[in-house]
């Protein structure tokens, strides 16, 4: 029988998880979510949940995979057989595919910009005309559709061959590289005028925006997307740890907590420096980083258009690489389950996730523009539908399944605490505070009760 693949260090680990987290969660998504909900109120919300609910919820799914050795379903069903606890595994399944789907198309508008700089059409747009340019491009009936093609045939093409290789590239050089070009465009964005006001939006508290019960779905959802939560991935990562690389996991898992948390914030301070500045609206929605950040970049004395494309491709990559981890999900079950090989795996789940990608590309003003779900677009649909729902859903049932479906000498021999106190807190994250936060914001939200 051939040996298991394993990590062969624990910073190749952290890193590897640290790829899965960076992506359009940070860059796209956090700022957009935080805009609605009014900046600092939902940081707060968003921070307790990141460190009670999201923090040890990782820790359980590494546990998870650890003690499993095996992929997401089967390490659930190895840990505990003939249990229902393996629809947290088929959950998973479901919703990557549909997460992926539309992170596919933003992927796809990502792609799209860096290429406008790069044949110089964006840095061309007027002062204040980067909405109309945005809006004349997701409007398109062809346009989107075609870069997320482009994107999909990307990730279809490295799951194919399955470059690992390529993949690990982004976290070790990309990532980094990221990390650094952001400090450089906060530190810009410290000098602009609206720099005052950006800052204020996003740490000081207005404290009437707490009376919002979706406001706490919308945190924990975050919380759970950013840190690729609830739909198994974590556990996957978890079931290629070994003795060595498995232990201390409270301390892996916190690390690559931290650095999600500080990417968000970072750019979440480029992002708001830069919407107080040029008098944007914070609260947009999806299209903010589209819309804001090309006005900042092209109003740049020097460099804006360096500065653009480096910014888009790292992006770009980041979301790559989360895609990437997204659609392996689904083709790795699909080999498993079906029975097909990696390369007809590839090919069909390709296939299958760019058909549902496409209303949601033609959703943004387009030809479906008018098709609304619960009063939605198709893609923010299927965005609210994945991160406030299937994944709260998807980390509650790894919380009870570790807190509850396990002895606790196990559970606490896996996640192997060093310290007493930490590891009783954890215990009792996961058992109560975790699943009841998460039931009661779930419930709210279900049953309509708003404030
Ligand atoms: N965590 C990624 C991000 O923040 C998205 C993602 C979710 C990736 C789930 C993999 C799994 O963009
Ligand atoms: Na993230």
């Amino acid at each position: 029988m051939q040996g298991r693949e394993q990590w062969a260090t624990r910073l190749g680990f952290i890193l590897a998880a640290v790829g899965s987290a960076v992506g359009l969660g940070n860059i796209w998504r956090f700022p957009y979510i935080a805009g609605e909900y009014g900046g600092a109120s939902f940081l707060l919300v968003y921070l307790v949940c990141i460190f009670i609910i999201g923090l040890p919820t990782m820790i359980a799914e590494f546990s998870i995979g650890k003690r499993g050795q095996l992929d997401a379903v089967g390490s659930f069903s190895k840990t505990a057989p003939a249990k229902p606890w393996v629809i947290g595994g088929w959950l998973g399944v479901i919703t990557s595919f549909l997460i992926v789907s539309f992170y596919a198309v933003i992927t796809g508008w990502i792609f799209y910009y860096m290429f406008s700089y790069l044949t110089g059409s964006l840095q061309q747009v007027e002062p204040g005309g980067v909405e109309e340019f945005f809006g004349g491009f997701v409007g398109d009936a062809f346009l989107p559709v075609m870069w997320q093609l482009i994107v999909m045939g990307i990730i279809v093409g490295i799951l194919y061959f399955g470059v690992r290789k390529g993949i690990e590239l982004s976290s070790k050089i990309f990532m980094p590289l990221l990390a650094v070009l952001l400090l450089v465009l906060a530190g810009y964005g410290l000098t602009l005028d609206g720099a005052g006001e950006g800052l204020s939006f996003l740490f000081v508290p207005d404290w009437s925006a707490l009376g919002d019960p979706s406001l706490y779905l919308a945190a924990i959802g975050q919380a759970f997307f950013t840190l690729s939560l609830g739909m198994g991935i974590m556990v996957t990562y978890g079931g290629y740890l070994s003795k060595q690389t498995g232990n201390r996991l409270p301390g892996t898992a916190t690390s690559i907590v931290l650095l999600d948390t500080l990417f968000a914030i970072l750019v979440a301070v480029v992002i708001f420096t830069a919407v107080f500045t040029i008098g944007a609206d914070a609260g947009q929605g999806p299209t903010l980083i589209f819309v804001v950040l090309p006005e900042v970049f092209n109003q740049m004395a020097a460099g804006g258009t360096f500065f653009a494309i480096l910014f888009f491709f790292l992006v770009f990559i980041a979301g790559l690489s989360s895609a990437i981890s997204l659609a392996e999900v689904s083709v790795s079950f699909a080999m498993r389950q079906v029975k097909l090989t990696r390369k007809k795996a590839a090919l069909i789940v390709g296939g299958l996730i760019t058909l549902v990608g496409i209303p949601s590309a033609l959703s943004q003003g387009g030809p479906l523009g008018d098709f609304l779900i619960a009063g939605l677009p198709f893609l923010d649909f299927i965005d609210v539908l994945t991160d406030s729902y299937l994944l709260p859903i998807g980390g509650l049932i790894v919380v009870l399944f570790v807190g509850w479906g396990w002895k606790s000498r196990a559970t606490l021999e896996t996640a192997d605490f060093k310290n007493q106190v930490f590891a009783k807190t954890w215990l009792f994250l996961i058992r109560f505070v975790a699943p009841i936060m998460i039931l009661i914001i779930l419930l709210a939200n279900l049953f309509g009760i708003e404030a």
